[in-house]
């Protein structure tokens, strides 16, 4: 059982991240991403992927929407959406996921969506089992 995020913001997230698609660059892969995160204040944060001509320094649409909601002040994720247009959902990659789980706990939904809806949700913890995160450091 998926932790509640209201219908309404569900439905704002998608909308975000798909618009947000619309600005991918993505020249090389062809393949836009888009991503909407909501914030521990409600807001909303978007990115979209930005690829780049050094393949390996192309950023992924989870870690732009990252930057957004770390830069307005937000600390936590409570929902992730990611858009992407193919016939099976996309969810984030490896280096995303753990991205997220710096700011987000085991049960944050991730929704996977394309452009007529969410496809799929999973945890967080589902998506990345037994992570690493801060309270692996030692207290400084
Ligand atoms: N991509 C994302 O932005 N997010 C994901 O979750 C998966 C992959 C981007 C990276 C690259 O620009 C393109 O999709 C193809 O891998």
């Amino acid at each position: 059982m998926l932790p509640m995020v209201p219908e309404a913001d569900l439905a704002r997230l998608v909308a975000a991240a798909r618009d947000a698609r619309l600005h991918a660059h993505a020249p090389y892969s062809h393949f836009a991403v888009g991503a909407a995160l909501l914030d521990e204040h409600g807001r909303v944060h978007v990115g979209c992927n930005v690829e780049n001509a050094a393949f390996p320094q192309g950023l992924c649409a989870e870690a732009v929407a990252l930057g957004a909601l770390v830069t307005a002040g937000g600390r936590r994720v409570v929902a992730a959406v990611v858009v992407g247009d193919t016939s099976h959902a996309i969810t984030p990659c490896g280096g995303c996921r753990q991205k997220l789980r710096e700011f987000a706990d085991d049960d944050t939904p991730v929704w996977s969506a394309d452009a007529q809806g969410w496809r799929a949700r999973h945890t967080l913890g589902e998506l990345l089992p037994a992570s690493f995160g801060p309270s692996h450091l030692p207290a400084r």
